[in-house]
């Protein structure tokens, strides 16, 4: 039966071991990896911008001997022309795979009834889990181990921070999510998280004080106004510049790193000169969504 991958909150914490291992195994011997997805072709969906997610997925692709089509939002959201589950439809006549970037996480679900072949979510409103494959190889890759480490998120409770949270709950990282009070994540993503964790090990805990972050191994943040959200700079500013990851709160929290899924904000969300700084994990964070993704694929389409 295919697979797809929509959010990690139904796998074991063994097969997220054995994904991130994977993904440490190709960035180690690329070449093995040459010929997984030979004479295949995977078509990627945007129904939002992106750099980072496009870029890696087509050079990654490539990597893997494979092929992929870019299909971009062209007017606007996919619903409208034609259904989502005649699209899935359609494009599993041709392509082995169907890589999506959707607005909401239903037209995933749905993608994934009606195509014939695995879909994979390169973000939705509630999940991005391509990004939290690569940041835990990035935490692995750092301190040689990420059961036991504590991850601060500092930020927008958001898609990104969902993936993380249950991500690191698998693989037993400990973690702290630090929102305004009205910005939290989703409870129910949350409650998720804390129910793998005991089984993993790791403490999840949430607060609206950036004092929670102190003892964390790396503060982790995001921009505060997601794509589609159209609230006013300025009134996002107002809310959220106490939450600014900079070098002070590295200093109070004592963390050594600091990541950032970007697109990055500089002298919002993140200090311009922590982007720049020995501490910034970024570029690792970016390599490393093609080798996550890689792996992603090599276990979803290879033989
Ligand atoms: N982090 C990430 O998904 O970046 P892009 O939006 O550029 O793909
Ligand atoms: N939370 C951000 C992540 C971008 C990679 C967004 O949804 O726009």
């Amino acid at each position: 039966m295919k697979q797809d991958l929509l959010t990690f909150a139904d796998w074991t914490p063994e097969a997220m071991e054995q994904l991130l291992t994977l993904a440490q195994t190709i960035k180690q011997s690329p070449a093995r990896y040459a010929n997984v997805l030979k004479g295949k072709s995977v078509v990627a969906l945007f129904e939002k911008p992106s750099l980072r997610t496009r870029v890696s997925f087509d050079i990654g692709i490539n990597k893997l001997g494979g092929h992929m089509v870019y299909l971009d939002s062209q007017a606007g959201k996919l619903a409208g022309r034609e259904d989502a589950i005649d699209v899935a439809a359609n494009l599993s006549c041709w392509a082995d795979a169907i890589v999506a970037r959707v607005f909401s996480h239903r037209t995933l679900e749905q993608f994934a009834q009606a195509a014939r072949v695995p879909v994979i979510n390169a973000l939705c409103d509630v999940y991005h889990p391509c990004q939290a494959l690569a940041d835990y190889l990035t935490i692995y890759e750092t301190f040689g181990q990420v059961k036991g480490m504590t991850l601060a998120y500092i930020g927008d409770g958001n898609n990104v921070t969902h993936s993380l949270l249950i991500a690191g709950a698998l693989l037993g990282c400990h973690q702290v999510v630090i929102t305004p009070a009205d910005h939290n994540v989703d409870q129910a993503v949350i409650k998720k998280a804390q129910s793998i964790a005991q089984s993993t090990g790791a403490r999840i805990t949430q607060s609206d004080n950036l004092s929670a972050a102190k003892g964390a191994d790396i503060l982790y943040t995001d921009t505060w106004l997601s794509m589609g959200d159209d609230t006013p700079l300025a009134t996002i500013k107002e809310k959220f510049m106490p939450y600014q990851v900079n070098e002070a709160l590295m200093q109070q929290s004592g963390a050594r790193f600091v990541m950032h899924c970007q697109p990055a904000h500089r002298d919002l969300e993140i200090t311009g000169s922590l982007i720049d700084s020995d501490s910034a994990l970024l570029m690792t964070q970016a390599e490393n969504r093609m080798h996550g993704q890689n792996a992603i694929l090599t276990q979803l389409l290879g033989a």
